[in-house]
C-alpha cells in the first residue's frame, strides 16, 4: 500500500453530512489483489469506478454532501481477480488548498463568498470538485460536476485536468450526458443562473464539440439529466428554480415553484432553438431518467418521479440543517404524442427509489430491464439505499435483493457480458457498506437473477464512504 495524499477532516462541528459513512477517508491506497467471496465471472473484465464527495480539509462553514472534493474508487476486474485504488480528483481548487494546508472555498451555502486570489492564486472563485459522475467518451474519462467543466481522468485515476473540448466549451457540463451507443455521439446541456438558462451541446464520436444551441426557459432551473431517442433530444423543465435573493437573505437557494408546472421539451438532435416543442405534463420532477425511445410518433420516457424536491441547500443564514428531503422518486412513465400534442405521466409501481440505470447499449431505444436503487428499511434518508431493484417491463415483474439491516448500497451499474445477447445478459456491479462491521464491498450480481444476490463480493480494503454515481468501463475498449 502506498499513501500519496492525506486528508485532515475531523468534523469538529458535528455536521450532519459528515456523520457515519459520509465521513471522508483520509488516504489514497492501492491493493493489487483484493479478497473475494464467491467467484468473479471470467467475462467481467474492466473497471468499476465510483465518484463521490470526500473533503480533504475541514470545511469552512456549513457543509453539504454536494460540496466535497471528488474521490474516485476504482475496482478493476481481470482473470477472476480484483484490484482496488482510490484517488482524490486534484481539482485546481483542491491544489490551491493543498498549498495552503487548509480549506479556502466555502460550500454551496455560501458559494458567493469567493476566496481572495491572494489565497487561491489562479484557481478561480469557485471550486469544481468534479464529484458527481464519471463517463467515458472518445477515449477520455471525464469526471463531472454540473456547474463546471468536465475534468479529464487518466486510466490510473490520476487527474489530467479540466477539459473544455479544445476551447469549444465555455461553460459547465451536466453530470448526466447521454451517449448514443450506435453513433458514438454525446449529447449534453448546461444550466445557468442567468440567460441563456439552458445551453445544449452535441459532441461527435471523435470527441469534437460540433453544436451549441441556446434554449429559452421561463426561469433559471436546476436541471440534472436529459434523454435521447434515435431522432430527438428530450429535456424536462421542472419547477426547481434558483432563488438568487436567497443567497443574501437566507433560506434555500433552490425553491420548488409549483405554479411554474412541468414541461417536456422534444427537439431534433441536430435541431436549433426554434425546433424544440414543449408539452405540459403533471407537475413533477425527475432527477434521473432510465431511458427514452420512439414508438411511432410517441416519445416514451421512464424515470423516478418526484412530486416535489428539496435538496436542502440552505444558506449560511438559514438555521435549517442541510439534508435532502424525500428519500426517492417513484417509478413512472411519461409520454408525448408528437402528432396530437397529448402528453402525460403514470406510475408503474409505488415503491420509492432513485439512481435509475439501464444497460447503456439500449440508450435511446426501447429498453425493458430497468435497475433502481431502492429502500426496504423505513425512514431512509435520500441516497441511503439498501435494496437493488429490477423491473422487467416485458413481463411486468419486479425482483429485488435486500442488502440486510446494516447494509447500504449505491448505484447499479450494468456490465454487459461480451458473450451475451439479451438485454440483461451481464452483471450488476454496485458498491455496498455494512454499518455494523464497517466493511465496504463491491458486489457482482447476475443481472438476470437479482434475487439470487451477489455471486461475488470484492472486499474493499478500506471504508468506501457514501457517494454518488458510478460507471463500468470495459477493458476491451
Ligand atoms: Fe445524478
Amino acid at each position: 500500500m502506498t499513501s500519496t495524499m492525506t486528508g485532515s477532516v475531523t468534523n469538529a462541528a458535528d455536521q450532519q453530512d459528515l456523520r457515519d459513512n459520509m465521513f471522508p477517508v483520509d488516504r489514497e491506497i492501492e491493493v493489487d489483489q483484493c479478497e473475494v467471496e464467491g467467484e468473479i465471472p471470467p467475462g467481467l473484465r474492466g473497471m468499476f469506478v465510483r465518484n463521490g464527495p470526500n473533503p480533504m480539509f475541514e470545511p469552512i462553514g456549513k457543509y453539504h454532501m454536494f460540496d466535497g472534493d471528488g474521490m474516485l474508487h476504482g475496482v478493476a476486474f481481470a482473470d477472476g481477480k480484483a484490484s482496488y485504488r482510490n484517488r482524490w480528483i486534484r481539482s485546481r481548487g483542491l491544489q490551491a488548498e493543498v498549498k495552503l494546508g487548509r480549506a479556502a472555498y466555502p460550500g454551496l451555502s455560501d458559494v458567493m463568498n469567493f476566496p481572495s486570489p491572494d489565497l487561491v492564486g489562479d484557481a478561480g472563485p469557485v471550486k469544481n470538485p468534479a464529484n458527481t459522475h464519471i463517463v467515458r467518451h472518445a477515449v477520455r474519462l471525464l469526471a463531472l460536476w454540473e456547474q463546471g467543466l468536465p475534468t479529464e481522468i487518466a486510466p490510473d485515476l490520476g487527474t489530467v485536468g479540466e477539459w473544455d473540448f479544445a476551447g469549444e466549451l465555455k461553460g459547465a457540463m451536466t453530470a448526466h450526458p447521454r451517449i448514443d451507443p450506435r453513433t458514438g455521439e454525446m449529447f449534453f446541456f448546461a444550466y445557468n443562473f442567468f440567460p441563456p438558462f439552458l445551453v445544449y451541446y452535441v459532441v461527435d464520436a471523435a470527441g469534437k464539440l460540433i453544436k451549441r444551441v441556446e434554449l429559452d426557459l421561463p426561469a433559471p432551473i436546476m436541471m440534472h439529466d436529459m434523454l435521447i431517442t434515435e431522432d430527438y433530444s428530450v429535456f424536462m423543465d421542472s419547477p426547481i428554480v434558483f432563488d438568487m435573493e436567497a443567497l443574501s437573505t437566507g433560506g434555500s437557494m433552490v425553491q420548488w415553484k409549483q405554479e411554474n408546472g412541468t414541461r417536456i421539451g422534444v427537439m431534433p438532435r441536430m435541431g436549433d432553438a426554434d425546433s424544440i416543442r414543449w408539452f405540459e405534463v403533471p407537475t413533477s420532477h425527475v432527477q434521473h431518467f432510465w431511458n427514452a425511445w420512439q414508438d411511432g410518433n410517441r416519445v416514451e420516457i421512464t424515470g423516478c418521479r418526484f412530486e416535489q424536491v428539496d435538496f436542502g441547500i440552505e444558506t449560511e443564514a438559514s438555521d435549517k440543517e442541510s439534508g435532502i428531503g424525500e428519500a426517492g422518486g417513484v417509478p413512472a412513465r411519461y409520454w408525448v404524442d408528437l402528432d396530437s400534442g397529448d402528453a402525460g405521466s403514470e406510475f408503474f409501481d409505488d415503491e420509492m427509489g432513485e439512481f435509475c440505470r439501464i444497460n447503456d447499449d439500449y440508450t435511446g431505444i426501447k429498453s425493458d430491464k430497468l435497475y433502481m436503487s431502492g429502500f426496504t428499511r423505513p425512514g431512509a434518508r435520500g441516497g441511503d439505499f439498501d435494496t437493488i431493484v429490477k423491473y422487467d417491463q416485458a413481463t411486468d415483474t419486479r425482483t429485488k435483493w435486500y442488502s440486510g439491516d446494516s447494509g447500504h448500497i449505491g448505484e447499479n451499474v450494468f456490465a454487459p457480458d461480451p458473450d451475451g445477447s439479451a438485454e440483461d445478459d451481464g452483471w450488476i456491479v454496485n458498491s455496498s457498506h455494512d454499518s455494523a462491521t464497517g466493511q465496504s464491498e463491491v458486489l457482482v450480481l447476475d443481472a438476470r437473477d437479482i434475487e439470487a444476490g451477489p455471486i461475488a463480493r470484492v472486499q474493499v480494503p478500506q471504508r468506501m464512504p457514501f457517494g454518488f454515481h458510478a460507471n463500468w468501463f470495459p477493458a476491451s475498449e
